[in-house]
């Protein structure tokens, strides 16, 4: 069985995919966020690719639902909560359904339709993902979210952790060169995530925001055990 790694979803040909075991990777934020709220019982995620259609959905939508979602990392005016992992509690999102819009993490797992399964990982889940993954028997394909289309550092990062858990389970698992780069700089952190990740793109962006505590939450290692799935356009509990 095979590892294949893509560093940015949008460049990984969709025929890539097929009768394999998908699993995307937005470490900052979109992934964390999702793993949060399935893990604290939502109903359901229904991924958009854009805010509008998130607010169009939920126009027609019944029941407990909930408008959530960023652009260029901030709550959408109008929104019930943004893309912070940790706005997404148990009391606030248990039972309800989800209609979620980020720039990058969103629209990544939607393009990914045509794998035979969709996982949703990260760092909080690398343990749990990777054991899903493997037990599907299927070769693995880790695909990055990135940021606007470009490589990003703190999804390399996830991407090495998920492998080196993949290969704690089943060290006969072959990868790719990207997944190669991806388990050196994994190792080469230490556990040690924040301190690899200052200076890339996207986490000094979340500070400069002053998002200190999802920085912190969204790299911590193998802090919960679900396993989000997309299926039939919505996000549920694997
Ligand atoms: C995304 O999906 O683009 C990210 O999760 C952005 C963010 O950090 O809010």
């Amino acid at each position: 069985m095979k590892i294949i790694c893509s560093a940015v979803f949008s460049d990984l040909p969709r025929q890539e995919l097929q009768d394999r075991t998908a699993v995307m990777i937005d470490a900052l934020r979109a992934s964390a966020t999702i793993i949060t709220a399935i893990s604290n019982k939502c109903d359901r995620i229904v991924p958009t690719e854009e805010a509008n259609e998130a607010a169009a959905i939920k126009k027609i939508s019944e029941g407990n639902v909930l408008l959530c979602g960023e652009i260029a990392a901030q709550k959408v005016s109008g929104f019930d909560l943004g893309n912070s992992p940790l706005e997404f509690t148990e009391d606030v999102v248990a039972e309800k359904i989800i209609i979620f819009s980020t720039t990058n993490g969103t629209v990544a797992i939607k393009s990914m339709a045509a794998a035979e399964d969709v996982l949703i990982g990260s760092f909080i889940n690398a343990e749990a993902v990777a054991k899903k993954a493997r037990s599907l028997e299927n070769d693995i394909v880790l695909v990055c979210a990135g940021t606007k289309g470009k490589f990003s550092t703190d999804d390399m990062l996830a991407m090495g952790c998920i492998i080196d858990r993949l290969l704690r389970i089943d060290e006969t698992l072959e990868t790719d060169d990207m997944g190669k780069v991806a388990l050196k700089l994994y190792h080469d952190a230490n556990h040690d995530i924040l301190s690899a990740l200052e200076g890339s793109t996207h986490f000094e962006y979340l500070k400069q925001l002053k998002l200190y505590d999802d920085l912190e939450y969204c790299t911590r290692e193998d802090t919960l055990g679900v396993v989000p799935v997309y299926q039939e356009g919505v996000i549920i509990k694997g």
